[in-house]
């Protein structure tokens, strides 16, 4: 793979830097299941990166040759690279949610999916059928002693970290009802205020409706739950992501509305139901996170759609968020589109953005610290929560316009710097995950890693990044014996599954 290694501002590939053909390759689905240690290697693999890397992602882009509507609603498959003494591990197993056994057993589509699969047979066939495929596909982590696949709209799977062989569904010993959601965006405290300065995790669910509700969920190191608040929010809230600070969670609410009828006569997705509300501020909840602490506050910024936040802090009465934020909902679909077609020229990009929320004040300010097109971003676990200098993320290969995300960007947000590592014109990454090198001071000190889909072979690389300097290109490229289809999000955990 031709790979370019660029400055900030400078790109060395002229009018687009990819194409659709090529960038289509990696939507294919991946049947088979592999369990190999990885032997194609181009550079090292330091010795002293140890651990597990999960991810998760639709490992179907297609039931029987009947294909999915939306990549979303492909059925969840985890994969693992183990690394160890300068070595590397890769298995990948299908989560067997019931949705998956029953629709192989089919062969064929059962089930409607949130963003616009339909059963065979048209609207008649789906008309009134509310029941929505839990796909399990959306993120994975390890905590606790347990594997998590995470999905929004229901409970977890459980998985065997060595075997990757699907338990059951997880509930936390009845904290969790049955269908219950767990949100897909957990956030690791590395120091708990409310436990002491021991790690936590905290989450949330969602319960959504003409008033929503939001639970917050905090475990503990050994996965016990100990805190749980519920608060209710005005209107409609799908909220995919949030962020915490050592005293609050902060919760973005997207203006959207929902005319759920088209979805209940079977003509459309219920996530294509949402409609965008331009004129309607973003609505952003904090909520406190000792449970007996009152003063929930609500604040409002101008419109637009955030899937994912970076991260947060406390300075003084101000909370600061970094987000990346859309001018609009970019993922809906009309129901006789292809996915596989999207004009990624009709959709504006996501773009960093910094809100200063003033607690005392009730007022938001908000900074564009970035107009590039990037999304999924990653940073120094110990930095969750607190002030931060460094993090990475997916990004387009051009500074402007909306593409697929090509190359990895490392944000200095003390400097202004930036460094681009870039696989165009015929890769196309995945997520980052930033991983600290043991015992290190630096922030910087550690490594980036991601799947990256390399069109010209149809095959994925774990790509290695030294996270101090992207300049110098990939440390290390592991090649995949296959291709891994696009992914959504993973975790590193320094404990080693073989
Ligand atoms: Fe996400």
């Amino acid at each position: 793979m031709q790979s370019f290694q660029l400055h900030k501002g400078v790109s060395t590939v002229s009018d687009k830097s990819y194409t659709h053909e090529d960038w289509q390759g990696g939507y294919e689905s991946l049947k088979q299941e592999f369990d190999y240690w990885i032997d194609d290697v181009e550079g090292q693999i330091p010795p002293d990166l140890h651990g597990t890397l999960f991810r998760n992602g639709p490992g179907l882009l297609d039931i029987n040759g009947q294909r999915i509507h939306h990549p979303f609603d492909g059925d969840g498959m985890i994969c693992r690279i183990t690394f160890s003494n300068g070595h590397a591990h890769f298995r990948n197993r299908f989560i067997h949610t019931q949705e998956y056994l029953e629709e192989q057993k089919a062969g064929k589509i059962l089930y409607r999916g949130v963003f616009g699969t339909q059963k065979p047979g048209g609207w008649l066939s789906n008309a009134f059928d509310l029941k929505i495929k839990n796909t399990a596909s959306t993120n994975v982590i390890y905590w606790g002693g347990k594997l998590l696949a995470l999905w929004e709209g229901a409970e977890p799977y459980r998985l065997d970290p060595y075997t990757l062989e699907t338990l059951g569904k997880e509930r936390f010993k009845g904290v969790l009802s049955e269908g219950e959601g767990f949100g897909a965006h957990p956030r690791l405290d590395p120091s708990c205020a409310q436990k002491g300065g021991e790690p936590c995790l905290v989450n949330f669910s969602m319960k959504l409706g003409l008033s929503s509700k939001i639970t917050i969920f905090e475990q503990d190191l050994q996965g016990s739950m100990v805190r749980k608040s519920a608060h209710s929010v005005p209107g409609f809230a799908p909220i995919h992501d949030f962020t915490i600070t050592p005293n609050y969670c902060i919760f973005f609410q997207n203006p959207v509305v929902l005319d759920v009828i088209p979805f209940v006569l079977g003509m459309r997705a219920v996530a294509d139901c949402m409609k965008f509300q331009s004129h309607q501020p973003t609505r952003i909840t904090i909520i406190p996170r000792d449970p007996e602490a009152k003063g929930v506050q609500t604040l409002e910024a101008k419109s637009g759609f955030i899937f994912h936040h970076v991260n947060a802090y406390e300075m003084g009465e101000e909370v600061v968020v970094d987000s990346i934020c859309y001018e609009s909902i970019p993922t809906t679909l009309e129901p006789e589109s292809d996915f596989r077609q999207v004009d990624f020229d009709a959709i504006k990009p996501g773009q960093l953005w910094r809100f200063y929320l003033n607690l005392k004040d009730k007022t938001v300010q908000r900074e564009l610290l970035d107009s590039r097109h990037c999304d999924f971003p990653s940073m120094h676990p110990q930095k969750v929560g607190h002030p931060y200098r460094y993090f990475y993320i997916c990004a387009a290969h051009a500074a402007t316009g909306t593409a697929p995300p090509q190359a990895l960007v490392k944000v200095d947000l003390e400097s202004g710097e930036r460094q681009i590592w870039s696989a165009a014109p015929r890769g196309f990454t995945g997520e980052p995950v930033f991983v600290p090198r043991p015992n290190s001071e630096r922030e910087d000190d550690g490594w980036v890693l991601a799947l990256v889909y390399d069109s010209e072979y149809h095959r994925s690389d774990v790509v290695i990044l030294d996270a101090k300097d992207f300049n110098k290109g990939p440390i290390a490229r592991l090649h995949l014996k296959h291709h891994v289809p696009y992914g959504l999000h993973g975790n590193f955990t320094s404990e080693c599954f073989l």
